[in-house]
């Protein structure tokens, strides 16, 4: 019996819960054994203090099968109480104690049942947390999170982040071998251990609001960050339209430039500056308040600028809010204001298509462990030209490098290339 674990690392984006919800759903059905682990891979590396191993959730009592008449009221006794009320303290450091007497106290890599994900589609963020972890940066760090894994049986691991987190999981499992054997050799692990945990499954998702990867159209959560970022912008759009204003809005995306250009497009910007095509150093500021100059004299009344937050120019200096803002006011004499939309981007509920994605993605997840033999590649789940693919993991997260390098090279037919094939065909 297969022992799954998942886990969502790096910054939150909406439809990890999904995401969690259908790997756990899907394996369970699939008749694996599902655990999540908590706060990411320093997770891993916390894992269970002894005496807080295999205890207390509803999956622990058996009931992990899909749900049967009757048996509600005991099923939603279940763990998911322990996430939902005990957030804050119980989450954050794992010392707190939950109002209604369980506890998640020292107790990083925990089991779960079908019920314990129910209702996790409309849940913004991650429920089961995430952490940028310094300790699994280390090789000790990952032994420690191997020797957690083995500890509990887990021999599965279905990871859930942006690049920074599949390069984490694209080294643990390459490394994983010499952990096992390092391990053994101190006795850590037994030999029965050892030949079980020989080879690490894991499979990643990408889960990110800046839809940076390589190999697949779309990341988890990108979606709904461009949903939040269109309502603001149109929220911002009566306000700017009633006292004729100029508003520069900067929006995430890290080096990657989709959100802002897809914003754009969505809401009819007269200007965006993005890090994939940057604009002439000496020329940017008067080609823009030509553009915009002439929108306004053929009547329009507002002006709306985007500048994604990694935009640079052809010097490869950064473009900022402040520094446009300046220009539209000091040159065109526009009541300028900026708005930085900052982490509204990142939360909230999943729009749909963030939960139909997800869903899809952690089912072929579960497919792709119960496929992997040693000599399989560890996969990546994309989604290109609406199917879900399985892309190699290492080669998705080397090209994503390829692109920040040909970027930081000014090598942009390059980087394009790279992120999207069918441009290089
Ligand atoms: O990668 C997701 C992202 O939201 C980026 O768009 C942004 O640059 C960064 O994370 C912000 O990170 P933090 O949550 O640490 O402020």
């Amino acid at each position: 019996k297969m022992k799954v674990a998942v886990l969502t690392s790096g910054g939150d984006s909406a439809g990890m819960n999904a995401v969690v919800r259908a790997v756990v759903k899907t394996a369970i059905i699939k008749g694996c054994e599902t655990w999540i682990v908590r706060e990411g891979y320093e997770g891993l590396v916390r894992g269970n203090s002894e005496g807080h191993r295999h205890t207390n959730s509803v999956a622990e009592k058996g009931h992990t099968s899909p749900r049967v008449k009757g048996t509600e009221s005991q099923e939603t006794e279940g763990f998911v109480h322990n996430l939902r009320f005990g957030d804050g303290e119980l989450l954050k450091d794992g010392t707190g104690d939950h109002p209604g007497g369980r506890t998640l106290k020292g107790r990083y890599i925990v089991r779960v049942g079908w019920d314990d994900v129910r209702g996790w589609f409309s849940e913004g963020g991650t429920l089961i947390g995430t952490a940028r972890s310094v300790a699994f940066r280390t090789r000790e760090g990952r032994l420690t999170g191997a020797h957690n894994m083995i500890k509990e049986g887990i021999d599965a691991l279905v990871v859930c982040g942006g690049d920074g987190s599949l390069t984490g999981a694209d080294v643990f499992r390459a490394e994983w071998p010499g952990l096992v054997n390092e391990l053994h050799n101190e006795g850590k692990i037994t030999d029965e251990q050892a030949t079980k945990h020989a080879h690490l499954k894991i499979v990643g998702l990408v889960g990110s609001i800046d839809n940076d990867m390589s190999m697949t159209d779309l990341t988890i959560g990108a979606p709904t960050a461009l949903h939040r970022i269109c309502e603001s912008i149109d929220n911002i759009n009566s306000t700017a339209y009633s006292h004729s204003r100029a508003f520069v809005l900067e929006v995430m995306g890290r080096h990657c430039g989709w959100l802002a250009l897809m914003a754009a497009v969505s809401c009819g910007a007269d200007f965006v500056f993005i890090p994939e095509n940057p604009p002439d150093a000496d020329k940017w500021a008067d080609e823009m308040c030509t553009m915009i100059q002439s929108h306004r004299d053929i009547g329009k009344r507002k002006t709306i600028v985007i500048v994604a937050e990694g935009a640079l120019d052809s010097k490869l200096q950064p473009i900022r809010a402040e520094q446009v803002k300046d220009i539209l006011s000091e040159r065109l004499g526009l009541d300028t204001r900026v708005t930085t939309l900052g982490h509204t981007q990142r939360g909230g509920r999943p729009c749909a298509f963030d939960r139909i994605l997800p869903t899809l993605q952690g089912i072929e997840a579960v497919e792709a462990l119960l496929d992997a033999t040693p000599d399989t590649p560890s996969y990546m789940i994309g989604v290109r030209e609406n199917k879900i693919t399985r892309v190699p993991l290492m080669e998705a997260v080397k090209m994503t490098r390829e692109v920040a390098q040909a970027i930081s090279e000014k090598d942009f037919e390059k980087a394009m290339s790279l992120r999207d094939p069918e441009f290089r065909e």
